[in-house]
């Protein structure tokens, strides 16, 4: 497999699996981590689940207040390096009130301060990489899931990233997805089109 990826395209590459959901082992991180399976060995993953990197109240300190000596510490640090480091950003939300998680929501405000932090270079160094998004809806129409994605496809076209594709999943119970053929095997395509890509 790690031979595939390289003859693929997909060697060099880096993915961060971004976890959104409020519980663990939700059916949006099933979805997810059927869709990794599919990485070839050599790809590097890494995984963050958001609910145990909290991170503070976005304040919004563009105008004025200025950034706050130090920069980014702790968990906003963590998740800043990781988005940075990662070629390929998989944010991987459940369906709340038609948009992302509250905690996703408050990882993407964070990239505002981050984009405001001049010595950062956030934005060229967000240029060029790759967003995906998992989600899972308890709705069995995919259409209420165009909010979410609309969120993370145009944040994504803002920051001058690619849009690679998006899984979106139906189930309520952590498990159900398991029963949603459709996803499941999108799940095993999603990483395919990048690596015929390149
Ligand atoms: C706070 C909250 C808001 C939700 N809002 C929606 C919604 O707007 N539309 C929908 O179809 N499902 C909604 N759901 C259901 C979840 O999307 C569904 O249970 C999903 O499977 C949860 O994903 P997870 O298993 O990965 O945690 C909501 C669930 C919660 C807890």
């Amino acid at each position: 497999m790690a031979d595939a990826g390289a003859a693929q395209g997909l060697e060099g590459r880096s993915f961060l699996f971004l976890l959104g959901s409020a519980r663990t082992d939700g059916n949006t991180e099933t979805l997810a981590r059927r869709a990794a399976e599919q990485l070839p060995a050599g790809v590097e993953q890494r995984w963050l689940r958001l609910s145990e990197l909290p991170l503070p109240a976005f304040e919004d300190r563009r105008h004025g207040g200025g950034h706050g000596g130090e920069g980014p510490a702790g968990n906003e640090r963590t998740l800043l390096d990781a988005t940075l480091e990662a070629t390929d950003l998989v944010v991987a939300s459940p369906l709340y009130w038609y948009s992302v998680s509250a905690a996703t929501k408050l990882y993407l405000d964070h990239w505002a301060g981050w984009l405001n932090a001049r010595e950062l270079h956030f934005r060229d160094r967000m240029r060029g990489k790759t967003m995906w998004a998992v989600t899972t809806t308890s709705h069995e129409d995919a259409a209420k899931a165009d909010p979410l994605l609309g969120t993370l496809r145009l944040s994504a076209d803002y920051m001058g990233m690619s849009w690679g594709g998006a899984l979106v999943g139906h189930g309520n119970r952590p498990g159900d997805v398991e029963g949603d053929a459709d996803v499941l095997r999108d799940a095993e395509a999603l990483f395919r089109p990048a690596a015929r890509a390149e």
